[in-house]
């Protein structure tokens, strides 16, 4: 069913594009218009700017453009129609809904399984207050200690025992039939014989952040396995992008300040119960990328809450791994881990709100597991150390949050700046990547020898070139050493003699030592050009391996598929 374009303008022209973005990206008048820092790329000073006149905002690093609804599609990760829904949901408006000829078939049957689902929640609740069986239900919810409100809050059912409870509620209605198969709610065994999923289960609904029922977790009552039985993939439930208890937490909190990631529903539901109502729970696997982004744009602290236990630790670190491309300054992601034995549901109800929400002071920030995490790696290898700690510091995207990060581990490793940590690390990095760059170096007319040969002997040029963050990525022999070098000679003056210095003692001493005397014959007045060339081919090779590497990839992430997307037009624009 399509929604009317009138509706869609009168959207456009009843939100303003200032007051929408300003919450989630504090702006700051600039002249005519209001400008911050992009949210939509990494930068240092403000090139987003939103115009309250035109109702529009660009940013002029990254080129993102659009109206309020494109903000709103792009910053909350939302289709089309959940962009609209959105915003009439901030105006108190119903979309209408007219019946187009045009409409989409995949909209439809959204749709219809989404009615289904909330048909099916709905049978499950009443199956608490109505079915023969309830009372062993009731018994059950007593004894994990759930309150009635909490029960309803949640919209907690039961799926009786028995193969068609649910479907036979659809006996005259073989599309329905169909559609709960689809849903996920139904199964057919190899006969064609179908049958309900979820039978004598306690049904947890999840929902998306529009509150639609999606999927459902049931748990066996009492003793059994699987414990808990989950809705499959379906073209409403993608298990990796949904978070249980997030609908729930909105309708308490708003804007919430912090949100706990926990494992489990029943901790979602009793730390609920206990007034810690910002709890949301990962479905079961590892809380994905999209999980941690959705998180990170609803709250400006994030908890990850973990078993005190190896698995626990294994999961957290997992957890790191995932949120660390993503940070931006003013994130906090912390981790806390319980003591051995209790889960958030057992611990809330031993301990109570406040001496649980106390122990979030003992909760390590993402720097410090970090760093703690990797002592015990390495225990006192301080060069292992700090490549590695560097290596997972560069996967954070955003530059001002790694260059802090950078900076932060210099002091932790007692060195004056980033440089010299960076410079240390290098002379003391493995025999085989030094060979491999000596080599790299040798051979005549390569671009990056050629690039290396210009700074060393000219290392003015580098002074005012920029940060180069892509080269850092491609696999190439000595292409540490070029970034190394550009690094010594950004922002300085400084001499040839004086930058041969910084690698007296390291087995490229000689390599670069020759470099110095090379006959590049490049015209003086050239020189720049030509390293400027140098780089732009460099980045090039990473567009290419990036390319590359995306396009053999399965499941790329949303952010993968932009970027894969953006390289083609940026690699068929080349072409
Ligand atoms: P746990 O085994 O820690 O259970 O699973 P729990 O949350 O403490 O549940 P109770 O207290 O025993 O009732 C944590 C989460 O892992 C997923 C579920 O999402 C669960 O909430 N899980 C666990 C499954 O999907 N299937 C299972 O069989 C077990
Ligand atoms: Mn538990």
């Amino acid at each position: 069913m399509a929604i009317p374009r009138d509706f869609i303008n009168e959207l456009v022209a009843r939100t303003d594009i200032v007051d929408l973005i300003d919450p989630k990206v504090p702006l700051k008048k600039a002249g005519k218009n209001h400008s911050a820092c992009c949210p939509f790329h990494s930068e240092k000073s403000p090139s987003f700017t939103v115009s309250r006149d035109k109702q529009f905002y660009h940013c002029f690093g990254c080129g993102a453009h659009g109206n309020v609804i494109d903000f709103v599609m792009e910053y909350d990760r939302l289709d089309f129609v959940d962009a609209i829904e959105e915003l009439a949901g901030q105006l108190g408006l119903e979309v209408p809904r007219e019946q187009g000829t045009g409409k989409p078939r995949d909209q439809e049957l959204s749709r219809d399984l989404y009615q289904l689902m909330e048909e099916a929640s709905n049978f499950f609740q009443n199956q608490l207050r109505q079915h023969t069986d309830k009372q062993k239900v009731l018994d059950y919810l007593e004894h994990r200690g759930l309150s009635k409100e909490v029960v309803e809050h949640f919209n907690i059912g039961f799926a009786p025992d028995g193969w068609d409870g649910l479907l036979s509620r659809y006996r005259q209605n073989q599309d329905s039939q169909d559609k709960l198969l689809t849903a996920g709610m139904v199964i057919e065994n190899d006969s064609g014989k179908r049958y309900d999923r979820f039978r004598d289960r306690l049904m947890f609904p999840i929902r998306d952040r529009r509150g639609r029922v999606i999927g459902f977790g049931g748990r066996v009552l009492g003793e059994g396995t699987p414990k808990y039985l989950n809705s499959p993939e379906t073209p409403i439930f993608h298990k990796g992008n949904e978070l249980y208890g997030l609908y729930e937490l909105k309708q308490r909190h708003k804007n919430p300040e912090k949100v706990l990631i926990v494992e489990g529903y029943m901790d979602v539901v009793a730390l609920a119960q206990f007034d810690v109502d910002y709890a949301v729970a990962s479905l079961g696997t590892s809380t994905t990328a999209d999980q941690f982004q959705l998180l990170l744009r609803s709250a400006k602290e994030v908890i990850c809450c973990y078993d005190g236990d190896k698995a626990g630790k294994a999961a957290a670190w997992r957890a790191l791994e995932t949120a660390l491309p993503l940070l931006k300054p003013g994130n906090q992601v912390r981790f806390m881990f319980l003591p051995e034995g209790e889960d958030p549901d057992s611990l809330v109800r031993k301990i109570g709100k406040d001496a649980f929400e106390k122990m979030y002071d003992e909760a390590s920030t993402l720097e410090s597991f970090l760093f703690s995490n990797l002592i015990l790696i390495h225990g006192t290898d301080e060069g292992a150390l700090a490549k590695d700690a560097i290596s997972y510091i560069e996967k954070v995207q955003d530059t001002i949050l790694q260059d802090v990060l950078l900076k932060n581990l210099a002091y932790k490793l007692k060195k004056n700046n980033v440089l010299e940590l960076k410079r240390d690390i290098f002379i003391n990095t493995n025999a085989a990547s030094n060979q491999a760059n000596n080599k790299a170096l040798k051979g005549r007319g390569t671009p990056l020898r050629l690039a290396i040969a210009l700074l060393v002997q000219h290392p003015r040029l580098g002074e005012n070139l920029p940060e180069q963050p892509a080269l850092k990525h491609i696999q190439m022999a000595g292409i540490d050493l070029l970034t190394l070098v550009l690094d010594l000679t950004r922002g300085q003056v400084i001499s040839s003699a004086q930058l041969l210095e910084q690698f007296r003692g390291d087995n490229q001493f000689s390599t670069l030592k020759k470099l110095t005397q090379w006959d590049h014959q490049v015209a003086d007045e050239n020189l720049l050009q030509k390293l400027k060339e140098t780089l732009v081919w460099l980045n090039n090779q990473y567009l290419e391996q990036r390319y590359q590497e995306l396009s053999m990839k399965k499941n790329l992430t949303k952010e993968e598929r932009l970027q894969l997307s953006k390289l083609i037009s940026v690699i068929k624009n080349k072409a």
